[in-house]
């Protein structure tokens, strides 16, 4: 197989946004596509069929395939029926990508424990119940493709995202190790940070700003980590409006200590610890 013709593909949160542009542009290439949406609220309230609905109609409209799944994926049950959409549709799972989200916005001050625990329950819980349900189809058929939706804030940080952040650093974290885990089986794990103007952002960014990140703008992106031909793994990529870099984690040459040394002895040599002149990429010291 070429690209992503003839792959089954899940997209979580695909009724809207950015899942709703991935959905369209693998079901475009030839990829038979699932389109997961609960239909809820930017908070994650309500429910509803309508949203993924419209989108496989859309998809089956261009004379392309897609069957509607309306599960949460911030449960086990729903993870499994997800995948369990795809085994009963097309027969296969070869790729997920984990785009399911909601915001809870909160000052840390002022963020309660619920606010914590939603968010956690989609974006991370979520990422591991529906990639935990395809593994093993992915280890059994040799092949898989997992992208899981991260975020600069998770990379960063952002006013008012610790709950959102958190959990969007968490799933850099998963694909690390799935990464690691998939390379002898033929899986391959990324995270996509997308930027695009949705109803997720449309009152944080000004409108001028907006206007330049169509959300058609990452969806190519995404769609080239579920193809065939794609061999990179483990890899943070950051797309919107068109620009698309990679970020990862690099050390400093550090310092290291003959002796266990005193805290006034960090202290010391702490210009040299964080120093990031000749930095190299990081590396697991312990893996
Ligand atoms: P959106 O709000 O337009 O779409 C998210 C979709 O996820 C909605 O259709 C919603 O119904 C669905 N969803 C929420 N909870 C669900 C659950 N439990 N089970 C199944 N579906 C559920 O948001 P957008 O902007 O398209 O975001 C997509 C992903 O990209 C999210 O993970 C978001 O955090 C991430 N992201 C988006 C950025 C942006 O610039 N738009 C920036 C960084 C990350």
């Amino acid at each position: 197989m070429a690209g992503v013709e003839g792959r089954v593909i899940a997209v979580t949160g695909a009724g809207n946004g950015l899942g709703r542009q991935y959905a369209l542009v693998l079901a475009a290439a030839g990829a038979r596509v699932v389109v997961n949406d609960l239909g809820g609220a930017r908070d994650g309230s309500g429910g509803g069929s309508s949203a993924a609905d419209a989108v496989v109609e859309e998809i089956r409209a261009a004379g392309h395939e897609a069957v509607a799944n309306y599960e949460s994926v911030a449960t086990e049950e729903g993870g499994a029926a997800i995948v369990r959409s795809a085994l009963d549709a097309f027969g296969r799972i070869d790729g997920v990508v984990a785009n399911a989200g909601i915001l809870r916005d909160k000052a840390f001050h002022t963020m309660t424990a619920q606010d914590w625990d939603a968010v956690q329950q989609v974006h991370l819980d979520g990422g591991f119940h529906v990639l935990r349900a395809a593994w093993p189809h992915f280890r059994e058929q040799r092949h898989g493709r997992v992208v899981v939706a991260t975020s600069t804030s998770g990379i960063y940080g952002n006013f008012g995202q610790a709950n959102y952040g958190a959990a969007k650093g968490g799933l850099i974290g998963l694909i690390n190790t799935l990464a690691i885990e998939g390379a002898r089986h033929g899986i391959l794990a990324n995270a996509i940070a997308p930027m695009a103007a949705t109803r997720m952002t449309e009152d944080i960014a000004p409108p001028e700003v907006l206007a330049a990140l169509d959300p058609a703008h990452v969806a190519p992106v995404v769609g080239h980590l579920l193809t065939d031909e794609c061999t990179e793994t483990g890899a943070v990529l950051v797309a919107g409006g068109g620009q698309v870099h990679r970020v990862r984690q690099f050390r400093s040459k550090g310092v290291t200590f003959a002796e266990v040394p005193t805290i006034e002895q960090v202290g010391d040599r702490w210009a040299d610890i964080v120093d990031l002149d000749g930095a190299v990429p990081g590396t697991n010291p312990v893996g």
